[in-house]
């Protein structure tokens, strides 16, 4: 895939009329603003990722953003803890063979029905620390080595009243992850602060992901409910192939955590 590092074009410019197709039709349930519609447009249309993993749907506003992005031969895996997430989308794509639902269920317990190689990923979900950490941990073993990861919602508790002070979970995740990071060119030479960004997975990722698991000892929002547990399974893998030894321990920490010890 492209190294979005390289591009000399800002994704959000990059086939801007392509979400014309559906920006009319669910402008009422897009929990996204024009501009970060239009960065994940532009994002897929220049990477052309085949293999797309959506957390948390809501109405499906910004499923049918990637529905119309993508390519005919790519396909779009959604998951959402709610059994009736998707609506909208169902509405203007739920015929297609190419969008795969995963709703009333965690990320983590349909990853290894999904499989490996996502190499495109939009992370949206409670944005309550750990909810967003988590669901990266479970599904990092199956991005592809370059994927691409769209964080929204990094600027709630900015954007937001005082009672979202602790809505900082994408934030958080963006800046424990080693990767290469983008937002909105707009904000880039400006002190505003965008409330949408993306990393690419490179080599360092692997190498420091431990940070990210470090970053589960800050102050949890929640007590973890069962949708936020990650299966040993996804967790043992994820520690034997890219961990060393003192992380273990860090690991037997975080399942304390999560059972609620
Ligand atoms: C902010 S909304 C998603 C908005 C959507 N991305 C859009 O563009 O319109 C958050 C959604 O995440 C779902 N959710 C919360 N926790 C989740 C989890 N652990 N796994 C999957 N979905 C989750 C909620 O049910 C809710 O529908």
């Amino acid at each position: 895939m492209l190294r979005l590092k390289d591009l000399a074009v800002a994704p959000e410019r990059c086939e801007a009329e392509r979400l014309e197709r559906v920006e009319g039709k669910i402008m009422d349930v897009s929990l996204m603003s024009h501009d970060e519609r239009l960065f994940i447009n532009g994002l897929v249309r220049l990477l052309r990722p085949k293999k797309v993993l959506e957390v948390g749907v809501a109405d499906g506003g910004g499923t049918c953003v990637l529905l119309n992005a993508v390519d005919d031969d790519a396909v779009v895996h959604s998951v959402d803890i709610g059994s009736t997430a998707g609506a909208r989308a169902f509405e203007l794509f739920g015929a297609e063979a190419r969008w795969r639902r995963h709703f009333g269920a965690d990320v983590s317990e349909v990853i290894e029905e999904i499989g490996g190689g996502i190499d495109f990923m939009v992370l949206d979900t409670v944005h309550v620390h750990p909810a967003e950490t988590l669901s990266f941990i479970a599904v990092f073993p199956f991005l592809a080595p370059d994927a691409v990861v769209v964080l929204h919602d990094v600027n709630e508790w900015g954007l937001s009243s005082y009672e979202y002070w602790q809505c900082c979970a994408t934030q958080l995740l963006l800046d424990s992850v080693t990767a290469d990071k983008f937002t909105l060119s707009e904000f880039l030479n400006g002190c505003r602060h965008p409330n949408i960004a993306a990393f690419q997975v490179n080599h360092d990722t692997r190498k420091y992901i431990a940070d990210v698991f470090r970053s589960l000892f800050l102050p949890w929002g929640y007590d973890a409910p069962w949708s936020c547990t990650v299966p040993e399974r996804v967790l043992r893998a994820l520690v034997l192939s890219l961990l060393p030894n003192p992380c273990v321990e860090l690991l037997r920490r975080v399942r304390r955590r999560l059972r609620g010890q």
